[in-house]
């Protein structure tokens, strides 16, 4: 039976960290008190105005396949979760594909699921591979979330940053990526989205994030442990057989909350969102990437991802690193 299994990851912040009080210096009506208290977010990173999603994606992608230990040209699926594409086509896939030099056979593509994204790309990265169709897939998670940020809308631009995060994922004998489940409730767009196009040439409608914040709140708190202890039952494994949780970095009360309803101690818990932000689809990838850097996440630990976005979509993939 074919696995899919976690061999290298990576990740990139752009720039010097932007913390509350340089906000408030840039003329955000806030505060570093309301930012932390509410949020736990101390500090965020911005890429520079004109950068873009590929380019965050492609310095973490080369850490990826340096710690994978394997060659750009061994990758042969590449797939980009992002709602800050570079462009609304081509894909921010194949930027990278031709930004890594492959010309061997590799299909690539994006996926559009907001926050969730990352958790969506890799299940559909996994499927290639378990099918025998691939052999070694490039996952990526990154966003320039600034460039559809409101710096007029202080209930949503101080809780946001940009960056990417990457897993090589390879086929392997041994089981690696266990369980994933995958769900979504398009019902719920107008809470969290953009609602702008373009349209005959012209930005019709709005173009920067709204967000019903209580609304997303409410929701990510009753689905999030909801979906950790779906996958732990799909694997057919104990929830007290989990070493790490790496949940999506969106606000620590809604961390605190999914710990506490799964019992697990936060000590348990990797958290990002205080010196990130939440940088969507990227949040997981980076944090993962910390957490494996750091030697928190050890070969033989059990992890499960989870992550809730725009849509609304959530999911949860539990893996054995
Ligand atoms: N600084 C200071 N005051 C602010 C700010 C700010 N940045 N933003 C809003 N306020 C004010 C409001 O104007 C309001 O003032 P008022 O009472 O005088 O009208 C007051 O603070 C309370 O506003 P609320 O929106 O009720 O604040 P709430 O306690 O709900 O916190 C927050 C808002 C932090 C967004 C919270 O709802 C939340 O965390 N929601 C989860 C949403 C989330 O994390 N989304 C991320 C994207 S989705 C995802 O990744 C899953």
């Amino acid at each position: 039976m074919i696995h899919a299994r976690i061999v290298g990851t990576g990740s990139h912040l752009p720039g010097d960290p932007v913390t509350n009080d340089d906000l408030v210096r840039r003329g955000i009506d806030t505060s570093d008190e309301w930012i932390t208290t509410r949020t736990g977010i101390r500090a965020r990173h911005f890429a520079e105005p004109g950068s873009r999603t590929s380019e965050l994606a492609l310095i973490a992608a080369r850490q990826a396949i340096e710690a994978a230990d394997c060659a750009a040209d061994d990758i042969d699926l590449i797939i980009v979760a992002t709602s800050t594409p570079d462009f609304i086509f081509p894909s921010t896939a194949t930027l990278v594909q031709a930004g890594l030099g492959i010309k061997n056979n590799c299909a690539a593509f994006d996926v559009q699921a907001v926050c969730s994204g990352f958790v969506y790309a890799l299940a559909t990265a996994e499927k290639f591979i378990r099918s025998g169709s691939h052999r070694r897939a490039l996952v990526i998670g990154t966003e320039v979330f600034s460039n559809i940020l409101d710096w007029a809308d202080r209930s949503t631009c101080v809780l946001f940053g940009d960056g990417a995060g990457a897993v090589v994922l390879e086929a392997t004998d041994e089981p690696g990526v266990r369980a994933v489940a995958l769900h979504a409730d398009g019902r719920l767009h107008p809470e969290l989205w953009v609602p702008g196009n373009v349209v005959g040439g012209q930005v019709k409608g709005d173009p920067f994030l709204r967000m019903n914040g209580q609304t997303v709140f409410k929701f990510a708190v009753r689905v999030l442990d909801e979906v950790a202890q779906e996958v732990a039952a799909l694997a057919n494994v104990p929830q007290d057989s989990i070493d790490w949780l790496v949940p999506h970095q969106a606000n620590i009360r809604i961390i605190q909350s999914t710990a506490k309803r799964l019992g697990l101690s936060m000590e348990k818990v990797v958290t990002t969102v205080d010196i990130h932000g939440n940088t969507s689809a990227a949040s997981i990838p980076l944090a993962l990437d910390c957490a494996i850097r750091d030697g928190r996440i050890r070969p033989g630990h059990r992890i499960v991802v989870e992550g809730i976005g725009g849509g609304f979509t959530w999911g949860a993939a539990l893996i054995d690193f």
